[in-house]
């Protein structure tokens, strides 16, 4: 059985600082089947957080260590080592008042999540819907989005509009916003930590990457997307699979210098690789894409490997040369 991205459920952390209902959302959506997180740690800067005797009397494990009197990198360190002890692999912020270091955000880059009551990008930092209202906004709203070092500016993973009624309060608003954070936080999640395991993204990626090699060109061929080097006379290079001829796994096809070649990888790696159906017998590989520890480096070095075993000699000493600068 080839792995798959489904298989094995993410374990996250979830950060908070108060009352903590999307982390209680986020913590029944988990016990549903088919949700792609497990809550491995509920952690907090503030001893008293209402939301960390919810999580204990769910069986959670929680966590908590007031920042009061130290450096911010040191509090930071504290609450990333309970978060890795607890096997995390992902950070989840809800409503967590913290503002986290650089080094600690750029250590878990693409891995920390989080939830902000506006619909950024308007409306950054505090006073969200006070802000929304006194621009005569039609609409308030919550976005999650990815974490980066600049606050509230990271990709925007989704985002759900709350109509602003006529005579709203900033409290009426923002408790409206929260019913909908709580249908949209745990769904974006678990969107965003099933992508490996979605054909679409996938295919985005792979596409992505294999155009960026030059004189590229996308070309269906028998019904899967393809790429082509060297203009009208022109090779594949690469095929996406979106598990073809009955195969289970979704995957990049490429070229390695022969039958010998692609039967060892499999024999080595059999979690990685394949023989795909007909093309290899030519010597084609199956990189497998969706499984949980996929290295993107390698999607490129196969993506470029078999574009210069196709590849007009002009091209390749294009990209020689390029490589010595
Ligand atoms: C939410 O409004 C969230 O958008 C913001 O902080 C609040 C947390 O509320 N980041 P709760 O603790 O989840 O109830």
């Amino acid at each position: 059985m080839l792995p798959d991205a489904a298989a094995a459920k993410a374990r996250i952390a979830i950060f908070i600082s108060g009352g903590g209902t999307n982390m209680a959302a986020l913590l029944y959506a988990s016990r549903l089947s088919d949700c792609p997180y497990e809550i491995a740690l509920v952690a907090s800067n503030r001893p008293d957080a209402a939301g960390l005797t919810l999580a204990e009397a769910e069986g959670i494990a929680t966590f908590s260590h007031p920042h009061l009197g130290m450096e911010r990198a040191d509090h930071d360190a504290v609450m990333e080592h309970a978060a890795r002890d607890a096997g995390a692999e992902y950070i989840v912020l809800a409503g967590y008042m913290r503002i986290l270091s650089e080094e600690f955000v750029t250590r878990w880059a693409g891995r920390i999540v989080n939830i902000h009551p506006s619909l950024l990008p308007k409306y950054k930092g505090l006073d969200t819907h006070a802000r929304a209202i006194a621009a005569g906004d039609s609409h308030g709203g919550a976005t999650v989005h990815l974490v980066t070092p600049e606050l509230d500016s990271g990709a925007i993973l989704q985002q759900l509009k709350v109509a602003i009624l006529p005579g709203d309060t900033a409290h009426a608003l923002a408790e409206r916003v929260k019913l909908a954070e709580h249908q949209l936080y745990p769904r974006a999640l678990a969107s965003y930590l099933s992508r490996g395991s979605d054909p679409e993204w996938l295919l985005e990626q792979v596409r992505r990457r294999a155009m960026a090699l030059p004189e590229v060109e996308e070309r269906p061929s028998h019904g899967a997307p393809g790429w082509r080097v060297g203009g009208k006379s022109g090779k594949y290079f690469a095929y996406f699979s979106d598990r073809h001829h009955g195969e289970e796994a979704i995957a990049l096809l490429v070229k390695t210098s022969g039958v010998d070649e692609m039967t060892s990888l499999v024999e080595s790696d059999p979690a990685s690789f394949y023989r795909p159906a007909f093309y290899g017998a030519s010597g084609w590989v199956g990189l497998v894409l969706n499984r949980r520890e996929l290295d993107w480096a390698q999607v490129d070095y196969w993506l470029e490997r078999s574009w210069r075993a196709v590849a007009p000699k002009r091209l390749t000493r294009l990209i020689d040369v390029a490589k010595e600068f």
